[in-house]
């Protein structure tokens, strides 16, 4: 029989604290993270209000530098101080969707998606290809050549998830997408983000306050004074806890 092995981690976070504030009057929301995420796997963060999600998130997205820490990225450790290489890889590894699609309101749809695809280094050839293939699959063929305004708010967050998942990124982050969307808009808009992220193999990542999604997720991380707790959902590893301080 095979053995089973575990998957090489694609993103390992190794002691990660972040502070805010000096001297006196200092937020320590982050205290000593440790985690590995793996493809194909999809995790869930929650936590109340102000502790800290936004700030991991940033920090897995390269978009903030931790305090104290290191942040390996594929097999390479992300240098904070170096902003070329931090764009770099922000374009070729990463996808992010936020809470509002954040599309640019002037272009149509197609171009809002081309830039992003471009701009990972993808042939004109490559992103028409792939447009066609993920308009297709999303449901948003009649919208190529729409702008934002003339889209709903589940078909704005339904591109912000292809614009994500264009140039392949092994990483996708996605920070409250459906805080924007009643619930049966806002399933059907992380469910697709699940189907997609595992046909990609790429890591997911979703900030959520609603608790209804949890049992769509492989694990759920929960952040609370600083501290993060994570719990698999998988069959042979439920309800395990592993606490990280
Ligand atoms: N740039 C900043 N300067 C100072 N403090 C900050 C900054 N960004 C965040 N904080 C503080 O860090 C804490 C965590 O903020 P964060 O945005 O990560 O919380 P969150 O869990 O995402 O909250 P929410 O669910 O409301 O979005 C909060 O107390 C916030 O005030
Ligand atoms: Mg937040």
């Amino acid at each position: 029989m095979k053995p089973i092995t575990k998957p090489e981690p694609v993103l390992v976070c190794r002691g990660i604290c972040k502070s805010y504030g000096s001297g006196d009057i200092v937020e320590r929301v982050l205290k000593r993270v440790d985690l590995e995420f793996s493809r194909g796997q999809a995790s869930v963060l929650i936590g109340p209000s102000g502790s800290g999600k936004t700030t991991l998130l940033s920090i897995l997205g390269c978009l903030l530098a931790p305090t104290e820490g290191e942040l390996v990225i594929g097999n390479g450790m992300v240098d904070f101080t170096n902003k070329s290489s931090l764009t770099e890889v922000r374009r070729q590894k990463l996808g992010f969707i936020f809470q509002h699609a954040q599309l640019l309101p002037f272009m149509t749809i197609q171009d809002n998606l081309a830039i992003i695809g471009r701009n990972a280094g993808m042939t004109a050839a490559d992103v028409d290809q792939r447009l066609d293939n993920l308009l297709d699959r999303l449901q948003l063929k009649p919208m190529r050549h729409k702008l934002p305004s003339q889209l709903s708010g589940g078909q704005r967050q339904r591109v912000a998830i292809l614009r994500a998942l264009l140039h392949r990124p092994s990483i996708v982050l996605a920070d409250e997408p459906t805080a924007a969307l009643d619930w049966n808009t806002g399933k059907t808009v992380v469910e697709l983000l699940l189907e997609q992220a595992r046909l990609e193999q790429a890591v997911l990542v979703v900030v959520t306050h609603d608790t209804r999604m949890l049992p769509l997720f492989d694990r759920i991380l929960s952040i609370a004074d600083g501290i993060l707790t994570e719990q698999y959902q998988t069959a042979a590893l439920e309800n395990t806890f592993y606490t990280h301080s």
